[in-house]
């Protein structure tokens, strides 16, 4: 599968084939909210979520699945996600977005994910966090 890597843009290959299934999904998640729960970075985000992170985990782990083109585990539970509406009820700027992008892509490293795969989801999930802005902030 490795030597399809250059083909994550052309859509032949989907990157839940690329990073694995659903292991490596599961995997990725539980390393980012392990980031998120003790990173002093990640501080800031971390206060949003509920002290027990379980269902924060498994939620995120269904949604990344289907998100990566694996099955539709969150929307066969829950529906459409509804995304960023989802998320209106936490103050989101540029600092909360890079927050959650230093977990997701310490995770990554943490993994020892393919560089190329790397880049290729980082930048992905990056315009999905930056979509979940919802704070204005003078630039
Ligand atoms: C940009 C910064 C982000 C912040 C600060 C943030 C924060 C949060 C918080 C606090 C929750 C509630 C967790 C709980 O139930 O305790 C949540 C839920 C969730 N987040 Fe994010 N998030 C961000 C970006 C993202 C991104 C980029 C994705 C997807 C790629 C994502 C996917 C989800 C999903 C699927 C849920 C569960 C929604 C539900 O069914 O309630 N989030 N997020």
């Amino acid at each position: 599968m490795l030597d399809k890597i250059e083909e994550v843009g052309s859509n032949k290959f989907t990157f839940y084939q690329l990073l694995g299934g659903t292991e490596k999904i599961r995997d990725l998640v539980e390393t980012f909210y392990d980031v998120m729960d003790s990173d002093p970075k990640a501080a800031g985000i971390r206060a949003y979520h509920a002290k027990d992170l379980t269902e924060a985990r498994e939620k995120l782990f269904m949604f990344l699945t289907g998100w990566t083109g694996g099955p539709q585990l969150y929307i066969e539970r829950y529906g459409h996600p509804f995304l960023r509406k989802r998320h209106m009820r936490f103050s989101i700027g540029e600092s909360e977005r890079d927050q959650w992008m230093y977990c997701m892509i310490s995770a990554m490293h943490t993994l020892k994910l393919d560089e190329k795969i790397m880049q290729k989801l980082a930048e992905q999930l990056y315009g999905v966090a930056d979509f979940m802005r919802n704070k204005s902030e003078q630039s």
